[in-house]
């Protein structure tokens, strides 16, 4: 009997527990005036440095902001993404800054921000296929690939380099524009001889194409993808390694997309008795690929100045806000339309500038790395 007291009694407590639990909830999700945020922003993984970085740089940003704002991360899934806008929509915001993780897939998100009056900005990757994107914040991606294919022109010594192809994502419609700026730098030296693919049948036979269509890039990025994974990266640079000769070895050239999978490939070349030297290509400035240059591991890699890319997302949400029309550069097609669009220049960066672009610049300090002169 007294057993069966001490359970009615828990149960009830718990009843309890419950009720107090679920009106907590529904007190933070009901957009109160103490929970309201003007701007959400939605980042695409945390598992990169690099967006760890955007982070970062949007808070330093917006320490003396008069307006609010909360900062998601989607974990590299689009139901997550998804989740996290409606989150924010239940706060109330009224700008939404967002990194897709899927280009495509990122429609549905958007569109139901449209629905409730929300302006999108997307933010370093366009969201495709879908009227719902107001602005566009972005690098000049073109011109981060055709800047890796240029260091590797230019620093490659003799005819019949061996040259390995890695390309980004498909699902990022950035890996399409890096893979564009490199290929069109690449492509007169690879039909010249001074170098010969690798890694790659679809890049072999269009070697004599300058412009490569949608189609045609997605063969090859099909096929070199490291969908932005250093594990998949570092699995597929074995595979290519196993399967060529020694002929394929020796002195070679590597356009890796980014650092993260730039530090894996280097590392599974720099482990190949055959491979006398690399030459091998990044973007980002990521603290670890910095101290891979100073250490001769990766050769350069191309500095976005994040700063800039917050200090733009954010002035034009605060323009919204002040019902202003934020200034912008240019257009950019996503699929649907012509999305309005600020474009910021990049850095190439290796051992040569490091210093200077760097540190001298107080984007990182001296003291984050060994070795610096
Ligand atoms: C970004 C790169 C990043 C990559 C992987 C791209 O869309 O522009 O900076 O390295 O995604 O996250």
């Amino acid at each position: 009997m007294r057993k069966s007291l001490k359970s009615v009694l828990f149960l009830m407590m718990l009843v309890v527990f419950a009720l107090v639990a679920a009106g907590c909830n529904s007190d933070a999700s009901g957009g109160g005036s103490s929970s309201a945020v003007d701007v959400g922003i939605v980042l695409p993984t945390k598992d990169e440095p690099r967006w760890v970085q955007d982070e970062q740089r949007f808070k330093d940003a917006l320490a003396d902001s008069d307006y609010s704002t909360e900062i998601l991360f989607s974990q590299g899934s689009s139901a997550k993404e998804k989740e996290n806008v409606e989150a924010l929509l239940n706060k109330g915001i009224k700008v939404l800054i967002i990194t897709p993780h899927d280009g495509p897939a990122a429609a549905a998100a958007v569109e139901a921000a449209k629905a409730e009056d929300v302006t999108i900005i997307a933010y370093d990757r366009l969201i495709t296929d879908t009227d719902a994107v107001d602005y566009y914040v972005t690098f000049d991606s073109l011109a981060v690939g055709a800047a890796q294919a240029q260091y590797l022109v230019d620093n490659a010594e003799g005819t019949d380099i061996p040259l390995y192809l890695y390309a980004g994502a498909s699902s990022d419609n950035n890996a399409f524009l890096f893979f564009q700026g490199a290929w069109e730098v690449l492509q007169p030296k690879i039909a010249d001889g001074t170098f010969k693919v690798a890694n790659s049948s679809e890049a072999e036979a269009l070697k004599d194409t300058k412009e490569l269509s949608r189609e045609q890039l997605s063969q090859i990025i099909g096929q070199v993808t490291t969908n932005w994974d250093p594990n998949e990266s570092k699995n597929k640079a074995q595979t290519h390694l196993t399967s060529v000769g020694d002929d394929m070895k020796g002195d070679v050239a590597v356009l890796a997309p980014n650092d993260g999978t730039a530090r894996s490939i280097a590392d599974v070349f720099a482990s190949d008795g055959a491979v006398s030297s690399y030459l091998i290509t990044g973007q980002d400035a990521e603290k670890a690929s910095i101290q891979y240059i100073i250490d001769e591991k990766q050769s350069m890699t191309v500095f976005k100045d994040v700063r800039s890319l917050v200090t733009d997302a954010m002035g034009m949400a605060v323009e919204v806000l002040d019902g202003n029309t934020p200034e912008t550069t240019g257009t950019y097609d996503n699929g649907s339309v012509e999305v309005k669009a600020k474009q910021t220049p990049v850095i190439v960066v290796d051992q040569e500038n490091v210093k200077a672009e760097l540190i001298d610049s107080e984007y990182y300090e001296a003291s984050e790395f060994t070795g610096l002169e």
